[in-house]
Parts: C-alpha cells; sequence; structure tokens
C-alpha cells in the first residue's frame, strides 16, 4: 500500500521548517529530496568505503569497484538496458547529452546534415546541438508544440529527410509536463535513417523508461532529480553507437595502453568515463533505485496524478490563472501564471509562506516564447507529496494574489 506519510518519515528534509512554517517543497523538478537510505550510503562511502575504483590491488579499491559495477547493473536493469556496458556515468544529464553532441556527432554530423529539435526541449537538449550545428555547418530544425504543450508529431515527417541525422526529443517536458508519444517519433527517425536522443530527465522519474521497448539511441538522465546524489548521471546509449562513438574527455580510466606513438582507449562504457568517476554518487544513485524498487510504479503514478489534478483543478479556479500544458497524459509539474502578477512575486510570496515553487524561464526559453511570457511560476511533484501540500500552494496563490493585486 502506498503510504505518503510513511514514504515522508525516510525524507530528512522535509521535517524542516522555513520561516517557521512547515516546508512544502514542490520544486522536485529541479532537484528532488533524499530519502535516508541514499544519504546515509553517501555517508557510509566517505566513513568506510573511500578509495579510487578501478586502480588499486588493495581491498577498499577492490570493494569501491564491485559497489560502483553493481551501481550500474541496478541502473541498466532500472531502465531496461540490455547489458550493463550501456550505461556511462556521467557528471549529470547535460552532460550526457553533449558528450552525444560532442563525441557522435563529431563523426557522424557533416555540413549540410539536419537535427530536428523539439520547441519543448530544456536547453540542455538545444544548445549542444546548436554548437554541433555551428561546428559542422549542420540544420536545426524545430518539431513545433501546440497551445495545449502537445508536440505536433505529425510535422515530423516534413522536417526528416536523408540528411537528418539526429532527433533530439524530451521524454516529458519539465515545464509543460507534456509526455509526448514518443514511438512513432523514434519509428519515423528510424525510418529515415537518423538517432534519437532522449532527454529522460524528468520522464525517469515520472513514469521511469524500458530504453529497449522504446528503442531510443540515447537516453540521458540525471541522478539528483531521481531521489540520488548531485554531480552523477547516465548516458544510455545502445553498444554499437558507443563502440562506434569517438571518446569526448581524455585522461586516466579510459585508456586501454598509452603511448606517444598511439594511445588505444578502453571498451565501452569506461572509454567514456575519464578521470576519477563520482563513485560514490554512481553507488548512491544505485541505493536511490533499489529506494523506487521497493514501490509499485504504478501506485507513484497514481499518487503523483492524484496531485496533478488536484493542482490543476485548485488553481484554475483562482481568478486570473493561466496552466500551461494541459495534455491528458502530462506528468505531475504545473506551470503558470497569474493576470497582473509577475511570477518571480508570486514565487517569492509563497517560499515566505513555507512554500518552494521554481520561477522564471526554466531552462525552456522557446517555450516561454511560445506563449509569449517572461517566466512561469512552477510546481514540481514527488513521490513524496500531499493532497494538503497541493491545497496549501492553492491557498497560497489565492493569498498571494490579494496581496500583489
Ligand atoms: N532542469 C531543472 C529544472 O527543470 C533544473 O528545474
Amino acid at each position: 500500500m502506498f503510504d505518503v506519510e510513511k514514504i515522508r518519515g525516510e525524507f530528512p528534509i522535509l521535517s524542516r521548517t522555513v520561516y517557521g512554517k512547515p516546508l512544502v517543497y514542490l520544486d522536485s523538478g529541479a532537484t528532488a529530496q533524499k530519502p535516508r537510505s541514499v544519504i546515509d550510503k553517501v555517508d557510509m562511502l566517505h566513513r568506510e568505503l573511500n578509495a579510487n575504483i578501478h586502480r588499486g590491488v588493495h581491498l577498499l579499491s577492490e570493494e569501491a569497484t564491485e559497489q560502483y559495477e553493481a551501481a550500474r547493473a541496478a541502473i541498466a536493469g532500472f531502465i531496461g538496458a540490455a547489458e550493463k556496458e550501456e550505461i556511462v556515468f556521467t557528471a549529470g544529464a547535460t552532460a550526457s547529452l553533449n558528450t552525444v553532441a560532442y563525441a557522435w556527432g563529431e563523426r557522424f554530423v557533416h555540413a549540410g546534415d539536419n537535427i530536428v529539435v523539439s520547441e519543448m526541449e530544456h536547453h540542455s537538449n538545444i544548445v549542444p546541438w546548436q554548437l554541433l550545428a555551428e561546428r559542422k555547418g549542420a540544420e536545426i530544425r524545430v518539431l513545433p508544440f501546440d497551445d495545449a504543450g502537445a508536440l505536433r508529431t505529425e510535422q515530423l515527417s516534413s522536417l526528416l529527410d536523408g540528411r537528418t541525422r539526429v532527433v533530439a526529443v524530451t521524454q516529458a517536458s519539465n515545464t509543460l509536463g507534456t509526455r509526448p508519444d514518443l514511438r512513432p517519433i523514434i519509428e519515423a527517425a528510424h525510418r529515415a535513417g537518423a538517432i534519437v536522443v532522449v532527454d529522460g530527465c524528468q520522464g525517469v522519474v515520472h513514469g521511469g523508461v524500458d530504453v529497449r521497448a522504446l528503442d531510443c539511441d540515447f537516453y540521458a538522465f540525471s541522478g539528483h532529480k531521481l531521489y540520488g546524489p548531485t554531480g552523477i548521471g547516465v548516458l544510455y546509449g545502445k553498444r554499437r553507437l558507443l563502440e562506434e562513438m569517438p571518446p569526448f574527455l581524455g585522461g586516466g580510466d579510459m585508456v586501454d595502453r598509452v603511448t606517444f606513438a598511439r594511445t588505444t582507449y578502453a571498451p565501452v562504457p569506461l572509454k567514456f568515463e575519464a578521470g576519477t568517476a563520482n563513485f560514490i554518487g554512481a553507488i548512491a544513485l544505485g541505493e536511490a533505485v533499489r529506494f523506487l524498487q521497493g514501490f509499485d510504479p504504478a501506485e507513484i503514478e497514481a499518487h503523483e496524478t492524484a496531485l496533478l489534478h488536484r493542482a490543476a483543478e485548485r488553481l484554475a479556479a483562482i481568478d486570473g490563472v493561466t496552466i500551461y500544458g494541459t495534455t491528458p497524459d502530462k506528468c505531475a509539474i504545473v506551470s503558470f501564471n497569474v493576470e497582473g502578477v509577475h511570477h518571480y512575486d508570486l514565487g517569492m510570496i509563497l517560499d515566505k509562506l513555507g512554500i518552494a515553487v521554481r520561477t522564471g524561464q526554466h531552462c525552456a526559453e522557446p517555450v516561454m516564447d511560445h506563449y509569449g511570457v517572461t517566466g512561469m511560476c512552477r510546481a514540481s511533484f514527488g513521490l513524496y507529496n500531499t493532497l494538503s501540500e497541493v491545497d496549501a500552494l492553492a491557498d497560497g496563490v489565492a493569498r498571494a494574489v490579494r496581496m500583489l493585486r
């Protein structure tokens, strides 16, 4: 049985107060809070198992290496990868996406090629492709969304052609909450000979993923939004593509043999893990995955959907509120504005009431441009949020609006 109060007990930060009021944390889209098991793991690793991986013959190094590789296997299982070698540990989703854009793009994207990017992408799934396009003389083509926040997938066929190398798309928009139906997009991209790079930052948290069923080519996410630590992320890639892709960063641990005449590289995934890996972050991310596997994903989804529906209903009842992103299958993210009220002022007053939301452009400026706004207020939910917190948000917004108007 999904017991939200019991779950909250696993997250120490949720019992703190801000300005003397109970914390209502509605910014999990930016970073999720950490359960005790993850916090304890990080602590234990520093106290008892801190040793560099893949390097020592001593016991600590061997144990740390074993746990690091076990975390890789756990994450492979969690996202449905065929094998653990398809999981590359990175510093975060941004590093994962840049790795593909630089390394795969360097070899396989040429002048005159094009890259299709959806209009609802986070900057991390736009800017690396723009940089690549600039370096190579390639073209960026934009797959738009409609005012409800649905991707206009029917327009994809007019954007794809024999020169399309990459389609970059999110599994769940960090601003609109939209979860596009990725299967037809991936199938169409593959028919055109393009690879598909999926930003899974929000999607892996809200609903999870089976990368093999999806048949995406690369999939990126961050640990800290998945109830794990900061500074660790994942790049999933199909083995064949990872093998074809040249290394991105050079240094220790990614090599086979180094001579001044010629250097050869370690097999995947180590070829992409130059330098001392964030092994503590990776092992703790494995712990976060174990924590999540203790729940029925359908129950998490049902709980988050109930939060989302209550939030949408209560906010929509406030005079002047516009909610951005109203597709039926969206995830538990609600971005909104109130007529005549600046999103930043609203966020400031909510903060004083103990309610943490994000305000601004949400690293998705094209989404702001689509709606002609400079920013939005965003409430993003985690599995630990409650319906009474949603009510606190709605009451807080109503109160703030009365003050600001
Ligand atoms: N990308 C994070 C967000 O959506 C920071 O808030």
